[in-house]
């Protein structure tokens, strides 16, 4: 069989997304009744960061050792790959000796080249391009919460960064409606947006874009790399903050949804996180309950 990799939602098919979403719930109920599982005992999972993290790496490493097994954490700073060793040497070397592998980078390509070589399922934990693991911790807090996505209507206010194009891919996967809000000249990938026809519309206002909708969800307005931009993006965002007043204007029960970091005063209002819509803790929970399903999915071949 040949070595499966998650660098986009779009690696796997719907019945393959439900199943592991099913399974990430599974799981975590499993953890909370003092359940011991040890389904990926003596693995090892491979943890390569060129960007800062904190719930993207303490999930990893948490959820391989709840499983039995073992995470390596390794920065550019310490290993040769910070000191221009080829991306594909490195690919086959590391997947030789790890049974999956999670890579945090700037450029796209630099897992797409990883994957190329790699003997080991990789997993793409944010690219300039795509976060797909925000995208299965969302979805699962949505169906936790409101059952399935199909049809609903989700308004991504912002930038039209990683997290938006991969917000793209879960409207075609899913099956909802996204509308997003955005400043012009900061839309998502043009290419995407052909790609999900009119399943994904760009309206650049926010209360228009936020009127009727099941979920909002945002981001910074400057991503990793992007900090020289802070302050001129402050100033072009100005008008795209979520707080009450577009919850508001959303659907009855609507739910709010934010990968964090978060910028209070930026693109939430201070008091976004504690709005009885906010399912934000729960959202940066379940990356680890995601992760763990993705982990067995990808190293075991199978969900259980
Ligand atoms: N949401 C997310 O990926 O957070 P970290 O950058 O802390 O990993
Ligand atoms: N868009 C943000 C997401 C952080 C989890 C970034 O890339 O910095």
């Amino acid at each position: 069989m040949p070595v499966r990799h998650f660098l986009t939602l779009n690696d796997l098919s719907l019945e393959e997304l439900d199943a592991l979403l099913d399974h990430a719930s599974k799981l975590k109920r499993s953890l909370r009744a003092g359940e011991v599982r040890d389904s990926l005992k003596n693995r090892v999972l491979a943890m390569i960061f060129e960007k800062s993290s904190t719930r993207t790496r303490v999930s990893f490493e948490a959820g391989m050792t709840q499983l039995g097994g073992a995470a390596l954490f390794l920065s550019p700073r310490d290993t040769q790959l910070g000191r221009g060793e080829p991306i594909e040497d490195s690919g086959r070397v590391i997947s030789s000796m790890a049974d999956a592998v999670m890579i945090r980078t700037f450029d796209h390509q630099t897992v797409t080249r990883f994957a190329s070589v790699s003997k080991a399922p990789v997993i793409n934990a944010l690219t300039d391009d795509y976060h797909p693991c925000q995208l299965l911790a969302d979805m699962q807090t949505y169906r936790e919460h409101r059952g399935n996505i199909k049809g609903a209507t989700v308004t991504w206010v912002g930038d039209g960064n990683n997290m938006c194009n991969s917000y793209i891919n879960a409207a075609q996967q899913f099956d909802f409606q996204l509308r997003i809000a955005c400043p012009p000249g900061y839309e998502p990938r043009a290419d995407l947006l052909a790609e999900a026809g009119d399943r994904v519309q760009v309206i650049y206002d926010p209360m228009e874009a936020a009127r009727g909708s099941n979920l909002l969800v945002t981001d910074v307005w400057a991503s990793m790399g992007q900090e020289d931009e802070q302050a001129a993006r402050a100033r072009t965002f100005a008008s795209y903050q979520v707080n009450p007043a577009l919850m508001g204007v959303a659907a009855k029960g609507a739910l709010f949804m934010h990968c964090l970091p978060a910028h209070r005063g930026e693109e939430i209002s201070h008091d976004m996180l504690e709005h009885p819509g906010s399912v934000v803790w729960e959202e940066a929970e379940n990356r680890l309950h995601a992760q763990k399903a993705l982990l067995e999915f990808l190293i075991l071949g199978r969900l259980d």
